[in-house]
């Protein structure tokens, strides 16, 4: 049975710098509690005309196709996450396809928010170990920032979210040992509402109302704590759910890069695992919390940096909105 290689990676995110000083000038807020509580230091806002999800999920394939050095017509399927499409439909998958002239293959869209290009990933890796298709693009890609209020009331995600996007070539390969070991997912639809968009949806009569966006129930809302609270649990159990399937240890892992929610999340995992600094990747001081797109855009400049080689064992791990948490081993 054939396994599932990330072959290469890529990653785009909008020119427009915002540092926590220019969010400052906005809302009342400082440096000081932005860093200390969350580790970010900037992040990236997409510039209207220029970028969209799919355009910048495409800036982050060409990317990944390049280093690949496949053609994009190798490409037989694409799988894209995100929380934000261009469209509330149909999903951004058809318009990346459009963007790369491939039409006629299949595109499917995941909802599953910042486990999302884990979950996605975990659905390219049945296609490919089935014999189905022997080359899938997978991306995510989010833009955010025109969903938060830059205001003392939306001050509590504003300060949190970015734009940007990821995209990863899969591909089939033989070679023993090597490529995607196991992905596990998870949801508890229990807590959908502790971090949400409600409005616009499709339960009531009137999708939007004036009331909706004066009173900003069409902002997105996160009881931050409680989330903190289940991301620090469920990052560990799943990190070891992945580990015990593949009998590997903690010690087996030379790079865990877990979805950049907050730094002080990703450093208490670090902690739990006893894992070095060299063996964690974290961008979220530069980028934010870029939800879909915040694992693929880590790997990409992981492996700029030299921190992802060939035959190392990556763990990325993810929790996010829905709950949906979920973990994928990988022997690069
Ligand atoms: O992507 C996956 C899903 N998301 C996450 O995993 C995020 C999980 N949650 C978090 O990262 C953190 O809960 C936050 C960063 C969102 C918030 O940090 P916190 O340490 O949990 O703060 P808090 O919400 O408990 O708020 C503490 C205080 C409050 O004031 P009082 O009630 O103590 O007077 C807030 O009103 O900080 C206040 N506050 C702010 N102050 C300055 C909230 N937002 C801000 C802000 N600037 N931007």
């Amino acid at each position: 049975m054939p396994s599932t290689l990330i072959s290469a990676v890529g990653h785009y995110v909008p020119e427009n710098v915002v540092t926590n000083n220019d969010l400052v000038q906005k809302m009342d807020t400082t440096d000081e509690w932005i860093v200390q509580r969350t580790g970010i230091k900037e992040r990236r806002f997409f510039t209207e005309g220029k970028d969209t999800v799919s355009l910048m999920g495409a800036n982050a394939a060409r990317m990944a196709i390049e280093r690949a050095g496949i053609n994009v017509s190798d490409i037989e399927m694409i799988v894209f996450a995100t929380l934000s499409p261009d469209y509330n439909f149909p999903g951004s998958g058809v318009l990346l396809q459009r963007e790369l002239d491939l039409p006629g293959i299949p595109c499917i869209d995941v909802r599953a928010q910042c486990s999302g290009f884990i979950y996605g990933l975990s659905i390219a890796d049945q296609y490919i170990k089935t014999g189905a298709y022997k080359t899938i693009l997978l991306v995510g890609a989010e833009i955010q920032s025109n969903v938060m209020e830059i205001s003392d009331r939306g001050r509590g995600m504003a300060v949190i979210f970015g734009d940007g996007a990821g995209a990863a070539v899969l591909q089939a390969t033989n070679e023993e040992g090597r490529g995607v070991l196991s992905t596990h997912l998870h949801a508890d639809g229990a807590y959908a509402e502790k971090l949400m968009t409600e409005h616009p949806g499709s339960r009531r009569k009137e999708r939007i109302t004036p009331a909706m966006i004066e009173d900003g129930s069409m902002l997105p809302y996160m009881d931050g704590p409680f989330v903190f609270k289940n991301a620090v649990v469920r990052f560990p159990e799943v990190i070891n759910e992945a580990l015990t399937h593949n009998n590997l240890t903690k010690e087996d892992i030379d790079l865990l890069i877990p979805h950049q929610a907050n730094l002080r999340i990703s450093q208490a995992v670090q902690e739990r695992f006893g894992l070095s600094d060299d063996k964690v990747f974290n961008n979220i001081q530069k980028y934010g919390n870029t939800t879909a797109a915040s694992i693929p855009l880590a790997l990409s400049e992981a492996w700029e940096q030299g921190r992802v080689k060939q035959g190392n064992l990556v763990c990325l791990a993810a929790f996010g909105a829905g709950f949906t948490w979920a973990s994928a081993l990988v022997r690069w």
